[in-house]
């Protein structure tokens, strides 16, 4: 039975061996302990059999909310698990009163595509423009240079 909860730090091996296996970036401890300072219940992992095989992070900043690095693991896919760790996302960013949720999805993604529609999300003409801002944090990380 799948079980949905917030990450706890002794998960973040974990979580990075799931991102790297989906091709997502890792982040590092010191930008999740940063992440962590705002809406901790934002970031969920998905258990099966005590096994940590899904995770999710979400941000609000107070008008929308973003869904970041989802991943599930190979072995435990199209089972449903991406599914309700949204769901359960999406119920703790409309508790924060956040009325609209967006993500980004590289275009030939086609498998992710199909599952953002299967539930519910569409694509948008909007492209999006980024620029790094030059600052050196302490916690210097290599994702600063890097997309969202
Ligand atoms: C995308 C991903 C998170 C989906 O996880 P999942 O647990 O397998 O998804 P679910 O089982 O909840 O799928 C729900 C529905 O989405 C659709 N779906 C999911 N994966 C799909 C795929 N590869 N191709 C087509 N449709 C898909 C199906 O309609 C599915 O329902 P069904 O299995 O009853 O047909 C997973 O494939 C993954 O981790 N991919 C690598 C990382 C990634 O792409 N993340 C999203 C980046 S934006």
């Amino acid at each position: 039975m799948p079980h949905i909860r917030e990450f706890v730090w002794p998960d973040y091996d974990r979580v990075a061996a799931l991102w790297t296996a989906a091709g997502r970036d890792v982040l590092t401890r010191a930008e999740l302990t940063a992440k962590l300072t705002r809406d901790p219940q934002l970031f969920l992992v998905a258990e099966v059999d005590r096994t940590l095989v899904g995770v999710v992070l979400g941000t609000y900043d107070g008008r929308r909310g973003m869904i970041l690095r989802l991943a599930v693991d190979p072995a435990y896919r199209r089972r449903g698990l991406a599914r309700l760790l949204v769901a359960a996302l999406e119920e703790r960013l409309a508790a924060l009163g956040c009325p609209r949720v967006n993500l980004l999805v590289l275009p030939q993604d086609t498998g992710a595509l199909r599952f953002w529609r299967a539930l519910g999300y569409l694509p948008q003409p909007d492209v999006l423009c980024t620029k790094p801002l030059g600052v050196t944090r302490p916690s210097a990380a290599a994702s600063d240079t890097m997309l969202p």
